[in-house]
């Protein structure tokens, strides 16, 4: 074969420019014409898709094969343009090709939306389901939407830092993974449920102005929004009051879904009180659009404000049980401050139905799209909340004992939020479940794609850890 490794490599969306010149190719059969002498194939990569034609040869090309092409790129007869494709006014001549991997069979189809192909069969393929259109689109943009947040923070001064994936359970109401610690038997980290504390010791360490793109591992129900883990926008920042950190996150919003073309209903976010949402809409995930503004695809976001601080356990749920001691446990966020009138309330343990937190939620089109809090950041009101909450003296030291102590060497007043990442993008894409934005998410069921986890361990790694597996009482 002739001068392949001289020429370099084409993109698709660059050809309708080189009309007359031989170029390299490399992509995917997306599909294939056989007119017996003549085969036309449709040849994909990540810019695009471009018809190519070649005389007796390419018969043993299958569909989703891997090839690069060496051929002329010819401008259409007029009645043969493909108004279609943004390369449909040239072709390519095939000269010489070569299989780089050959596709067999596919367990699923790549084409199409897919939206009524079976989750599991989806999923398992997902490096095939992922292909199609639709989901490139979807993830395209989820890479967008963050680079945008990314921008707006990189300028107004916000730090990008990394915290721990093993550590103490987060307590953000929901149960928590575990992980077996092998130098520690019987001893386990649990996987973060967001960064909450780990960020709020950034602004104790003087950093003033953190984010993260952080994974956040919870194990709940799952619903079309909500996963055993997802992303989040984390965000803290010191000094600010509340009215400035909702300013702050309601610009950087607009900038980021700006940047991948949404349009905005109200440009200043309206603010509603807990108790009006519920009056008003019955529940604090409200979707404000009419009928019209849904059709045109517009986003409605609005702030909920005034939330309780606490309320009374909820007896079926574990993870409820186990925080709220005294029957009582905290509605959003255990390291929210009282709002400043309620302080005095929170610290004397009295009334804790009538506790208002610092809290804002960022609903939009009936999803809560993000939360956040101005934080206790004084010790003895964090450890009244969870005095509040029924904990004991040696109990509030084992699970925030090191808050608290952070909390005496010089901490900042300090606030921030949490942005559902995928909850955002799928809003963006205009799809229902965050499965369509995530590239492996798990199935309905919990198990991940592609590879079959949860799995059993060998006996000798349980040895490892300390471990033995009996089996669960019903
Ligand atoms: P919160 O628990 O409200 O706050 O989470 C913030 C945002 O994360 C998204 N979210 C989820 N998305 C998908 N699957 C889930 N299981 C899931 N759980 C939450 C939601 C939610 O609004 N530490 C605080 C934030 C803070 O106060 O700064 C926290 O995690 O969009």
């Amino acid at each position: 074969m002739s001068n392949k490794t001289e020429l370099p490599r084409t993109l698709v969306g660059e050809t309708p420019e080189l009309v007359g010149k031989t170029i390299l190719l490399k992509g995917w059969v997306e599909t294939k014409r056989d007119h017996g002498k003549i085969i036309f194939i449709d040849l994909r990569d990540r810019s695009g898709i471009i018809q190519c034609v070649g005389f007796k040869m390419m018969g043993e090309l299958t569909t989703e094969s891997v090839i690069s092409i060496i051929g002329e790129v010819k401008s259409r007869p007029e009645r043969m343009v493909n108004k279609d494709l943004p390369t449909g006014m040239v072709e390519i001549d095939v000269k010489e090709y070569e299989i780089l991997n050959l596709a067999k069979e596919l367990p699923i189809q790549v084409e199409g939306d897919a939206y009524d192909v079976k989750e599991e069969a989806r999923l398992k393929y997902r490096y095939l389901d992922l292909r199609r259109n639709r989901m490139r689109k979807n993830l395209k943009l989820r890479s967008k939407m963050i680079q945008s947040f990314r921008e707006y923070l990189f300028d107004h001064n916000f730090i990008e830092v990394e915290t721990p994936l093993l550590s103490l359970a987060t307590k953000e109401g929901a149960r928590d993974f575990i992980v077996p610690s092998r130098f520690n038997p019987g001893k386990f980290y649990a996987l973060p449920q967001s960064p909450q504390q780990y960020k709020q010791l950034l602004m104790t360490a003087g950093l003033e102005n953190y984010f993260q793109i952080a994974k956040c591992v919870r194990d709940e129900d799952l619903r079309a929004d909500r996963g055993f883990e997802f992303t989040q926008l984390d965000i803290e920042t010191s000094f600010a009051s509340q009215d400035e950190v909702m300013s702050m996150v309601e610009e950087m919003t607009k900038y980021a879904v700006k940047a991948v073309g949404a349009k905005i209903k109200d440009e200043k976010f309206p603010v509603f009180t807990y108790e009006e949402a519920i009056k008003k809409f019955g529940s604090d995930k409200f979707d404000l659009r009419t009928q019209e503004d849904k059709k045109t695809g517009l986003l409605a976001f609005a702030w909920v404000v005034r939330f309780p601080f606490f309320k009374k356990v909820d007896k079926e749920d574990l993870a409820e049980v186990a925080d709220g001691k005294s029957g009582w446990t905290f509605t959003h966020n255990p390291f929210s401050t009282p709002l400043e009138e309620y302080v005095d309330q929170h610290l004397e343990g009295k009334d804790l139905d009538k506790i208002i937190a610092a809290q804002y939620d960022l609903v939009c089109n009936g999803y809560e799209a993000g939360g956040g809090s101005i934080r206790a950041h004084k010790p003895e009101v964090l450890k009244a909340t969870f005095k509040n909450m029924g904990y004991s003296e040696a109990e509030i030291q084992a699970s925030i004992g090191h808050m608290l102590e952070a909390f005496e060497v010089g901490t900042p007043p300090h606030g921030g939020i949490a942005m559902g990442l995928d909850r955002l993008a799928m809003i963006l894409a205009g799809e229902t479940s965050i499965k369509e934005v995530i590239a492996f998410p798990m199935t309905s069921s919990g198990r991940t794609a592609v590879m079959d986890a949860p799995a059993a361990v060998d006996k000798t790694q349980l040895d490892e850890l300390g471990l033995k597996v009996v089996e669960k009482k019903k």
